[in-house]
């Protein structure tokens, strides 16, 4: 529950089968009193009704006849100086390329081109639409007048064809503007630093050995980090996803690499380290891709625990260190263990031996250990790893504060 009181929300909704969703994404904002105004474009009435965003929003309702017949209650200026934010949910390629053009042919471009709030877009279209090259060059334009993009995601689409360009969640678009609106840290002076994703140990140039984590986990503790306004650095070994253009991300790929990249970035305030790094590396790389051979010996020798090397520098140690334990078995008990092993002030703890949790899924469970109230430990249930990391980021938030 986020409380939403005296924030003021302006909704545009336009045509797409997605539309339906924000009748949940309005109600969420309502249930936590958010005042809420919606725009429908032409095309939305053909998939919701005036009069049931009227009725779960409690607010007004206002659309391109509106306007005609009653400009002065309906005056666009004052509309978008009502606003705390603008949420375009679903954002179709039509709206998406009018508000990069700047058109204001209708009530809705019109009240966001007149618009000195944040805008935020949560697009919606069919996959061969989103990856089109004018759809790209309409979002760098829009990125670059400093609106916001929640999603959107990958999935199947309602045209029967998979791929990246259905609507987030409400959920999703509820959290993140919710998280805007009460962000407390818009200063930047606090630095947060994350390590995150695998770490490649070569064996020669060309094989490595390596573990499954995706950075998923990590990847979202930097944004709800940054989104909150701390002045982020994500140190990722090797993965495929994409970080918001506001956090520092340091590419590594060996657990050396990793070391190196978080003492240079130290002193920091805050320190997650939610990374799976190799506990080992190779004694000897070789130079030359090894030749296939009956058998092979591998000596390992241990790599530097970076989290333990933070933890115990006396003279840098950020105020809140922030220890993952990815564990098999007695989760708690090796978690504790871990956690006074290193040094840390929190240990988040996560059973990697189930397939729907850990490392790849979307989902985590965690339980979290605080060395300053060892009795204490709190379970996080089954969620997405983004809810997982916003919970780490409220308590981040409560301590530091
Ligand atoms: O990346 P995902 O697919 O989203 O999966 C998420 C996750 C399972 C990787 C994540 O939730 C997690 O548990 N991360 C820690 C993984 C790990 O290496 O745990 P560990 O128990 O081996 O290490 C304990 C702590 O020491 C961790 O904070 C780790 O980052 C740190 N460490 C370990 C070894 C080392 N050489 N240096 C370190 O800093």
């Amino acid at each position: 529950m986020k409380d939403l009181t005296t924030k003021k929300i302006l909704f545009v909704i336009c045509g797409g089968v997605s539309a339906y969703k924000s009748l949940e994404t309005i109600r969420l904002f309502k249930k936590n009193n958010a005042e809420i105004k919606t725009i429908l474009t032409k095309s939305a009435k053909e998939f919701v009704t005036p009069l049931s965003i009227a009725s779960l929003s409690q607010g007004k309702v206002y659309d391109d006849l509106f306007n005609v017949e009653n400009e002065t209650e309906m005056d666009h200026i004052a509309l978008s100086r009502w606003a705390d934010v603008i949420v375009v949910a679903p954002a179709t390629a039509n709206t998406i390329s009018k508000l990069s053009q700047g058109s204001s042919e209708d009530l809705a471009s019109t009240v966001i081109l007149a618009s000195n709030k944040q805008v935020f877009l949560a697009p919606a279209m069919n996959v061969r639409m989103w990856e089109h090259p004018s759809t790209k060059d309409n979002l760098k334009n829009l990125k670059s007048f400093g609106y916001k993009f929640i999603g959107p995601v990958t999935g199947d689409m309602a045209c029967g064809e998979y791929g990246e360009g259905k609507m987030s969640d409400p959920y999703d678009i509820f959290n993140e503007i919710s998280i805007f609106l009460s962000s407390q840290f818009k200063n930047k002076k606090i630095k947060a630093l994350v390590t995150a994703g695998p770490t490649n140990e070569y064996i020669d140039p060309v094989r490595f050995i390596t573990n499954k984590s995706s950075g998923k986990q990590g990847y979202e503790i930097a944004k709800s980090l940054s989104r909150r306004g701390f002045n982020t650095t994500l140190i990722s070994g090797p993965t495929s996803l994409k970080i918001d253009e506001d956090i520092k991300l340091i590419k590594v790929e060996t657990a050396e690499e990793m070391f190196k990249a978080t003492q240079k970035n130290l002193p920091t305030d805050i320190a997650v380290f939610s990374a799976a790094v190799a506990d080992y590396k190779i004694n000897k790389k070789s130079k030359d891709k090894i030749k296939k051979q009956e058998n092979l010996n591998i000596n390992l020798e241990q790599n530097i625990d970076i989290l333990n090397y933070v933890s115990n520098h006396n003279s840098m140690r950020p105020k809140l260190v922030i220890g993952f334990a990815a564990e098999t078995s007695d989760l708690d008990k090796n978690a504790i263990s871990k956690l006074r092993n290193k040094n840390c002030d929190w240990i988040v703890a996560n059973d990697v031996s189930k397939k729907n949790i850990g490392f790849e899924s979307n989902y985590n469970e965690v339980t979290i250990h605080y060395k300053n109230t060892p009795n204490k430990k709190e379970k996080l249930s089954l969620k997405k790893k983004s809810e997982i990391s916003e919970e780490i980021v409220d308590r981040i938030v409560n301590q530091i504060n």
